[in-house]
């Protein structure tokens, strides 16, 4: 039985995620970006131990939520799965200044990832339109190009990928791994996309689903 920590649990993936891992018997914290979405996230998931609480487009934010976590002590694995997509027209500014989009899909991930006490397994969730994303890091802002919400969708997912990668050579006790789930329909998905939330089944040992950017990094390829 390990214990796991999942961002953005409140609905779609994290909640599909953190149910399937409740009915494997494992323990699982939710977390949520504000009281009434953490209530209803624990009414959905009466299974789960607990949850968090904080909204990641907020630095301040970010690091309460590390604060929670780290007071429930020790998790065998954290999955930074909260995410928003890529239809936002225009560059909306986070209290902190930064892009929405930046602040919650790339930002989030690393300070948590940062403050949190390491876990054994850590769980990007990115997505097939990294491929499309820009790794020079230029212009992470916004402010010298012109806004376009599906590249900036595409970098924040990149930036998944290399922080995965990026752990998995700087902690290699820790498996650090990158995911595409494929085009689901949840909220950010939405109604048409082809994927199956139903037909989803608890993680398996060595499941194929999951890279992992640690035993890429072994064999000495990625595809
Ligand atoms: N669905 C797809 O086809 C697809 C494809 C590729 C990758 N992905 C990735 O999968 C992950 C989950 O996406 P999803 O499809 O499950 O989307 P979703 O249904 O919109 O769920 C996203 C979750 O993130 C939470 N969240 C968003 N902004 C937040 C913030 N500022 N603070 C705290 N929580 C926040 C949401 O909270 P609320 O419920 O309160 O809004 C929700 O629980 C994302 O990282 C996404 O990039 C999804």
């Amino acid at each position: 039985m390990a214990r796991i920590f999942i961002t953005g649990s409140a609905d779609g993936l994290g909640q599909m995620a953190a149910a399937l891992l409740i009915r494997a018997k494992h323990r699982v914290v939710l977390h949520a970006r504000h009281a009434d979405r953490v209530r209803e996230a624990l009414a959905a998931l009466p299974g789960a131990e607990g949850a968090a609480c904080g909204d990641l487009s907020s630095l301040a934010e970010m690091h309460s939520v590390a604060t929670q976590v780290n007071a429930l002590g020790r998790f065998d694995a954290v999955i930074h799965n909260a995410g928003i997509g890529y239809r936002e027209r225009q560059r909306i500014a986070t209290a902190d200044g930064l892009p929405h989009v930046f602040a919650v899909n790339t930002l989030a991930p690393y300070v948590l990832t940062a403050l949190i006490e390491p876990p054994k397994r850590l769980v990007y969730v990115s997505s097939g339109m990294h491929r499309r994303g820009d790794a020079t890091l230029s212009d992470l802002e916004w402010n010298m190009r012109p806004w376009k919400g599906a590249q900036a969708y595409a970098d924040s997912k990149l930036h998944d990928v290399i922080l995965a990668f990026a752990i998995a050579r700087r902690w290699p006790k820790v498996l650090s791994n990158a995911v595409e789930p494929g085009w689901v329909p949840t909220k950010m998905g939405g109604p048409d996309a082809p994927g199956d939330r139903k037909a989803a089944r608890a993680p398996r040992r060595n499941g194929k689903s999951v890279r992992s950017a640690s035993e890429t990094r072994r064999r000495g390829h990625t595809d």
